[in-house]
């Protein structure tokens, strides 16, 4: 059984997709073990709800030093899940290959200090791109920029708007987040 932490700072959509896929056996043999938040959230409610341990760690610059000192022993990964916190060089050091993202674009574009959530969506409507999509990738010290893990893309529609930009996103991230979860696991 691998065990699981998953950091949340939002909604936690993503979060509750990964407990039904725990739940149903599309993620096997995992447990999510602790949901840790940076901000009192309804990802921590999500969590509570099907009696995940939970913590609140309040974002500053001591977070990392302080999600180090209450991480489980047994921790196989961390799962970032809209988590908006940037973990620090050396928390991201001690993990390597241990810690994934999951990020509302086709990275390399749009990522980076400050693009999160509508900002990317924003960004990604006053460009002139043709497409956007969903990134999984390892979590290094520099943002958004480990290596890639899964991707998959959408045609950008006339008339897009924040709105179906985000809806668009969240059901390829739904797909591709428990595949990715799949992946690394296998390799751990
Ligand atoms: C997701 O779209 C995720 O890609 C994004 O936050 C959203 C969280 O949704 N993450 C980032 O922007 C990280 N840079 P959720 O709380 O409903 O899972």
């Amino acid at each position: 059984m691998k065990n699981i932490v998953v950091l949340v700072s939002g909604g936690g959509t993503n979060l509750q997709r990964i407990i039904e896929c725990i739940d149903n056996g599309e993620i096997p043999n995992a447990n999510i073990s602790l949901v840790v938040a940076d901000r009192d959230c309804f990802g921590l409610e999500r969590a509570k709800n099907h009696g995940i341990p939970t913590q609140l760690i309040p974002r500053g610059k001591s977070f990392s030093s302080e999600l180090k000192q209450i991480l489980p022993a047994n921790t196989d990964l961390i799962v970032l899940a809209g988590f908006l916190s940037i973990l620090n060089k050396e928390f991201c050091e001690s993990f390597p290959g241990k810690i994934i993202n999951i990020h509302p674009s086709l990275l390399p574009k749009f990522g980076g200090k400050g693009m999160w959530g509508h900002h990317v969506h924003e960004a990604v409507l006053a460009s002139n791109e043709k497409e956007s999509g969903a990134t999984v990738h390892y979590v290094t010290s520099g943002i958004d920029e480990g290596e890639i893990i899964l991707q998959k893309s959408f045609k950008i529609s006339d008339g897009e708007n924040l709105e179906t930009l985000s809806e668009k996103i969240h059901t390829i991230e739904y797909e591709i987040f428990p595949k990715a979860i799949n992946l690394v696991l296998s390799k751990i």
